[in-house]
C-alpha cells in the first residue's frame, strides 16, 4: 500500500486521514499501519498543538523532536468551572462588595495562578528555534461559561475557512434546549441573563490582582523571556473575559519577529468604555514601536445587540450611567491606529475606529507598503448622505498617499443594515472598480468619482468603473450576516469567530417577543 499511498496527491491524502480521524479513529493506532502513516499522522498532529498550563512540563520535551512540524499553538487557559451559587454572583440579593468580587473573579486556570501559567509558557517556547511561521492562539475561557446561561458558547481552536465545512453548524440544535433556571426553556430564550451574569464572562483578566497595580503587572510582563520564534498572534472573541490593552502592548512587546495580530476584543458597557479606549489608544501607539516587524493588523471589536438594554434594565448602584446601543469610536484611537498604518501592508479595524476620523490625515503621512485597508464607519448609514460623501472624498485623498493600494473597502453593519463601499485596482486591466453594495441606494455624486479618478492616475490605470448591488435588508440580522453578505475581499475577523457570532444570533433569534409594557397597560 506504501507505494499507491505515496503516489496520492497531498490534498488526497490530507482528506482520507481527516475523515479517519474524524471518524473517530485512535491516531496511535493508524500510526501503526505504516511508517509513511506515521509520517504523515505526525504532520497533522504536531502542526497544530493545544497546550493547557499542565501539559506545558510536558510541552518542551514532547515538542522538541517535532519543532519543525508546529506552525500552531491554541494555549488554552481555561479557568475554573463555577456551579450556581456563583453564576449570577448577586441574582437573588445584592452582595456586600467582598463577596460579590470573590464570585465574579477568575484566579486560576487548570489549577494554577494565570501569570505561573504565562510565565510557564513564555519560559518554554522563548527556547524554540526560528523555523518559518509559528502562531500562538491565546483563549481565557471557562468550561462553565456555556453551562449556565450561555449555552451557545463554543470553544474551538482556530480552524481555517476550508476546513470549518459544517463544524460548529452541526452542534446547533437549541430544539430541545430546556434550562429554565437559566432562562431556556425549549430552545426559546425566556429570561435575559442577569447583568452580572454577563458581567462574570466579560471579567477583566488580573483585573483584582495578583499585582497590586497595572504598573507592578507591567514590569512583570516587561521582564519575561522574549519569543523570537511567535509570528503571529490570535486573540479572538470566543475569548469574553477581557485582556487590558495596556498589558497587551507589554504581552505583544515579547514577540519581536511578530508579523501579524488579529485581536478580537469585546465593546465595553456605557462609561467603562471610556476606560478603555484611552488604554487602546497607548495599545496602538506602542505597537509600531515594539513591533517593528508587524506586517498585518486585523483588529474586530466585537458587541451583541441584545447587550445594553440587558446592561440598562439590571442596572443597579450607579456605576452605569448609560449603555448606548451604538458607539462612536473615539477619534484619538481611529488617528493612532491610521498613524500605526503607516508601516502596514493590511489593516483592517472594525468598530473601534471611524473611517471619518482615520482619513484626517496629516500633510506628512505616507503608507509606502499599504496593498488593502478595510474600516467601518457609522456614517454608512441612509440618513447621512452628505456625510458619506465628505468621508469618500477624505478617503480618496488618502488613498493618493498609499501607493501600493489595491483594495480599500469601508463598510458598515449591524441589524436591518450593511453598506460597503470598496475601491479595488486591477493592475494587469489597467483598471480600477468601485463598488456599493448595500441595503440602500447610494448616490455617487460627480465629485466623489472626480476624487477617485484622481487615484487611479496615481496608480497608473486609465478607467474607472462603478458598480451599484442593492442587498435585502431583511436578511441582515447582526453585523455577522452584514459580514457575510458584503462580501468583503479582506478578511475583518476569523472565520470560527464569524461562524460563532451567526451562532449565538440564530440561538437568540429563538427569543419570543415578549409583550411590551405599553401593550400590558392598555390591554
Ligand atoms: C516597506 O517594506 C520594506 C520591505 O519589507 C521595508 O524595508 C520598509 O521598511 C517598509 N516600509 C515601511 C514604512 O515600513
Amino acid at each position: 500500500m506504501s507505494s499507491g499511498w505515496a503516489s496520492l496527491p497531498p490534498e488526497i491524502r490530507i482528506l482520507i486521514l481527516r475523515v479517519l480521524i474524524q471518524d473517530g479513529c485512535k491516531l496511535s493506532r493508524l500510526a501503526t499501519v505504516s511508517r509513511e502513516w506515521q509520517t504523515e499522522l505526525e504532520k497533522y498532529n504536531f502542526a497544530r498543538i493545544k497546550g493547557t498550563p499542565s501539559r506545558l512540563v510536558d510541552f518542551g520535551s514532547m515538542i522538541h523532536r517535532n519543532r519543525a512540524l508546529v506552525n500552531y499553538i491554541w494555549f488554552c487557559l481555561e479557568v475554573d468551572g463555577y456551579d450556581c451559587t456563583t453564576c449570577a454572583p448577586g441574582l437573588h440579593g445584592r452582595l456586600p462588595d467582598e463577596e460579590y468580587e470573590a464570585a465574579i473573579i477568575i484566579q486560576d486556570a487548570d489549577g494554577c495562578p494565570i501569570p505561573t501559567a504565562f510565565q510557564n509558557l513564555f519560559s518554554v517556547l522563548s527556547t524554540w528555534g526560528l523555523n518559518g511561521d509559528l502562531v500562538l492562539d491565546i483563549s481565557i475561557y471557562s468550561p462553565s461559561d456555556s453551562k449556565h446561561w450561555f449555552p451557545y458558547l463554543t470553544f474551538m481552536p482556530d480552524i481555517a475557512s476550508d476546513m470549518l465545512g459544517g463544524g460548529i453548524e452541526q452542534t446547533i440544535s437549541n430544539k430541545d434546549y430546556n434550562d429554565p433556571q437559566h432562562g431556556w426553556v425549549a430552545g426559546f430564550r425566556h429570561s435575559a441573563p442577569p447583568r452580572t451574569a454577563i458581567y462574570k464572562v466579560f471579567h477583566g483578566v488580573m483585573e483584582e490582582g495578583p499585582f497590586a497595580t497595572d504598573e507592578l503587572e507591567l514590569q512583570w510582563w516587561d521582564q519575561l523571556p522574549s519569543i523570537p520564534a511567535v509570528t503571529s498572534l490570535l486573540l479572538r472573541q470566543q475569548n469574553r473575559r477581557r485582556w487590558k490593552p495596556h498589558s497587551l502592548a507589554h504581552m505583544f512587546a515579547r514577540f519581536p519577529r511578530l508579523q501579524e495580530v488579529h485581536y478580537e476584543p469585546w465593546r465595553e458597557w456605557g462609561l467603562m468604555q471610556r476606560g478603555t479606549d484611552i488604554s487602546f489608544h497607548y495599545l496602538f501607539k506602542y505597537i509600531p514601536r515594539f513591533n517593528r516587524n508587524l506586517k498585518r493588523l486585523v483588529v474586530f471589536e466585537n458587541f451583541n445587540q441584545q447587550y445594553p438594554p440587558i446592561m440598562q434594565r439590571f442596572q443597579f448602584g450607579e456605576d452605569i450611567a448609560e449603555c448606548d446601543s451604538l458607539r462612536s469610536p473615539a477619534p484619538a484611537v481611529s488617528h493612532m491606529i491610521a498613524l500605526a498604518s503607516l508601516k502596514l501592508e493590511h489593516l483592517a479595524a472594525s468598530f473601534i475606529v471611524d473611517a471619518s476620523d482615520f482619513f484626517k490625515i496629516e500633510p506628512s503621512w505616507e503608507w509606502s507598503n499599504l496593498s488593502s485597508i478595510v474600516l467601518t464607519s457609522n456614517l454608512l448609514a441612509p440618513e447621512h448622505p452628505i456625510e458619506i460623501g465628505d468621508m469618500l472624498r477624505a478617503a480618496a485623498a488618502a488613498a493618493t498617499k498609499m501607493s501600493r493600494l489595491e483594495t480599500m473597502e469601508i463598510w458598515n453593519g449591524r441589524q436591518g443594515l450593511a453598506a460597503l463601499f470598496k475601491y479595488q485596482v486591477f493592475h494587469d486591466r489597467h483598471e480600477a472598480t468601485i463598488t456599493w453594495r448595500g441595503t440602500w441606494q447610494l448616490t455617487m455624486e460627480p465629485s466623489i468619482l472626480q476624487a477617485w479618478e484622481a487615484v487611479i492616475h496615481q496608480h497608473d490605470c486609465c478607467r474607472l468603473d462603478s458598480v451599484q448591488e442593492q442587498l435585502d435588508v431583511a436578511v441582515i440580522k447582526s453585523h455577522g450576516d452584514a459580514i457575510h453578505h458584503l462580501m468583503l475581499s479582506s478578511p475583518v475577523i476569523r472565520p470560527i469567530s464569524l461562524q460563532q457570532i451567526q451562532r449565538e444570533q440564530k440561538f437568540l433569534e429563538g427569543v419570543p417577543t415578549l409583550p411590551s409594557r405599553r401593550s400590558l397597560a392598555g390591554g
